[in-house]
């Protein structure tokens, strides 16, 4: 098991974890399905999040995580110190543990 916020491979499963995500002034909670990224996760719920290339690459679905644990498929272009500081790509993030607290 990676730790928090290292770059893993993808693990799958059935299980959702349940997120509660802060993100335009608003919260949701809702269901985080452990195979599907967050930023996936969101968009289906309906919830506008910042996205664009949905690969690792851009930077645009920066997030924090304040609570919980992730692992991204590729998380190269954040430096140690901003995962140290609980930064997460959302549309490389999976969950770890079954409760996660996200603020984009
Ligand atoms: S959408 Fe580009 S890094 Fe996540």
């Amino acid at each position: 098991m990676p730790e928090a916020g290292e770059c893993a491979a993808v693990q799958t499963g059935v299980e959702a974890a349940t997120v509660e995500v802060d993100v335009d002034g608003a919260r949701h909670r809702l269901p985080w399905p452990r195979d599907q990224s967050l930023v996936d996760t969101m968009l289906d719920a309906g919830i506008d999040v910042p996205h664009s290339c949905r690969e690792g690459h851009c930077g645009s679905c920066v997030a924090t995580l304040t609570s919980g644990e992730v692992y991204m498929g590729s998380c190269d272009i954040l430096e140690p110190h901003d995962r140290a500081d609980g930064l997460i790509l959302g549309c490389q993030a999976r969950p770890v543990t079954p409760e996660v607290h996200v603020e984009f």
